[in-house]
């Protein structure tokens, strides 16, 4: 931030003499609200044209405007242009600038338009844009999991509820069960941007204005669908904010608990997966060590996500109609969770995209732990047994199999034929294997690599649909 020179304020007339110290550094802004000077400008140019339809500002004037705004733009990206610590917020910096190049024909601009109206829309252009690059984002890591998804559509993995083995699954199919939350994610953000989509641009500081402006001749220059309908909620509303906030702490949610599962696929003890060098890092005194950083970081990050929805709910809470200073808090936890999506997001892709899955160990201990119990018990359902007793009936050879230090693998006929009557059938053995039960799954939804690749197919298309959406096509 530039050294101020003297402060410019959008308010000083009716005051005698100047702010304190402490009021100045506790109301800026502008360190945080800068970036959204892009959205300010393209707002103003769409205010300069509606003041000229208006009357207010001749051709000639209206030229000038667009051409001052046009190079103040310019100046701000090559860094020509500041704000200063002077400048209380972006609105105020831009207004300086356009002083400096216009005189006073600049202080025209303000005719019509509060900061209320102007923040409010700001936000709402900025996020509407940053939304879709999340979303470009998160179709990146829906590609990951599926292309590692598509190569596994037949790999048996041990397949866990209470983190214990409980009937094998495709590694495939588990994948995909990650896609699936993160493609709510997305088709969420599209909803939210429905609802975003209304310019609180006219309703100036909070009851519209006398001037005749044309609020939806506005919002439709801003790619907004409509101007919104009641000048007071217009100011006051952030449930756009709040709303993407949840989009975000439930992506933060979904990829922690992603991310949860990668440290475990890491570990010894799992061994599932490899991580690639560039995804992981080493320890500064065990040499040995691989560690899961990225999964863990993003299991870490759900938290600010959590925060900041918390954060800005809380804000809101009781704020009586319409715009109160308290509002000026909505920003840096939006801020804070684009700029955490946008770190995080590529990153844990990247992990996804390189990791190699140890297919032989996943697929050995795909029938550990009795995982293929239900399907025996399934096998005497077929043939007639209630599943109660024949639920006991496999419980009955588990304990058996544990006594005698065996797995289901080992059994012989008359092994079984010494459990349970039941069991004396032919078949029975050959339900135990693993590659027989995932393909016997293979109901709509169901774990069949068959199916887990029609699912596949499914979320190609889903995808498709969501990445032309994120790049505006
Ligand atoms: N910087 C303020 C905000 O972020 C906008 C200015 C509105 N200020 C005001 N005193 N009416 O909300």
């Amino acid at each position: 931030m530039a050294e101020g020179g003297k402060p410019m304020r959008l308010w000083g007339g009716r005051f005698e003499g100047g702010p304190a110290d402490a009021l100045t550094r506790l109301s800026v802004s502008v360190q945080f609200d800068w970036r959204l000077a892009p959205y300010d400008l393209l707002a103003s140019r769409a205010h300069a044209r509606v003041l000229h339809r208006a009357g207010l500002l001749s051709e000639a004037e209206l030229e000038r405007m667009l051409a001052a705004l046009d190079d103040l733009e310019e100046a701000c990206k090559s860094g020509g242009f500041r704000p200063t610590v002077a400048d209380e917020d972006v609105h105020t910096a831009l207004e300086r600038g356009l002083l400096e190049r216009l005189g006073s024909l600049g202080g025209k601009l303000r005719a019509g338009r509060s900061r209320n109206d102007q923040v409010a829309t700001d936000l709402r252009l900025y996020l509407r844009d940053h939304v879709r690059l999340i979303a470009s984002r998160l179709v990146e890591l829906e590609t990951a999991l599926m292309s590692q998804a598509e190569e596994h559509a037949a790999t048996a993995a041990p397949g866990m509820t209470h983190l214990q083995h409980a009937q094998p699954v495709s590694f495939g199919h588990q994948l995909l069960a990650h896609v699936h939350p993160i493609a709510r994610d997305v088709d969420r953000l599209r909803d939210w941007d429905r609802r975003a989509a209304v310019s609180p641009l006219g309703a100036g500081a909070l009851a519209g204005s006398s001037l005749p402006l044309d609020p939806q001749a506005v919002a439709e220059e801003l790619g907004f669908d409509s101007a919104a309908p009641n000048s007071m909620d217009a100011v006051a509303d952030r449930d756009f904010a709040a709303e993407f906030l949840f989009c975000a702490a439930l992506v933060g949610v979904h990829l922690s608990r992603l991310g949860e599962e990668i440290v475990l696929w890491a570990s010894q003890e799992f061994h599932w997966i490899e991580m690639d060098d560039a995804y992981s890092t080493g320890s500064s005194i065990m040499p040995q060590k691989k560690n899961p950083d990225v999964a863990e970081l993003a299991r870490g990050k759900a938290g600010r996500l959590i925060g900041n929805l918390v954060s800005l709910l809380t804000t809101l809470k009781g704020l009586p109609l319409t715009y109160n200073r308290d509002l000026q808090e909505d920003k840096e936890p939006v801020f804070d969770a684009v700029d955490t999506l946008l770190l995080v997001l590529p990153a844990v892709s990247g992990l996804v995209s390189t990791m190699r899955v140890n297919t032989a160990r996943l697929e050995s201990s795909a029938p550990d732990g009795f995982a293929l119990a239900t399907d025996l018990a399934e096998l005497l359902v077929r043939k007639g047994v209630a599943f109660r007793e024949a639920h006991e009936a496999v419980g009955h050879l588990v304990v058996w199999c544990q006594v005698n230090d065996t797995t289901f693998e080992k059994l012989t006929e008359e092994d079984l034929a010494k459990i349970s009557p039941h069991f004396v059938a032919p078949g029975a053995l050959d339900v135990l294997n693993v590659q027989g039960a995932l393909a016997s799954r293979k109901a709509y939804g169901g774990t069949a690599p068959d199916r887990v690749r029609d699912q596949l197919a499914t979320l190609r298309e889903i995808v498709d649909g969501q990445a032309a959406w994120a790049s505006g096509s």
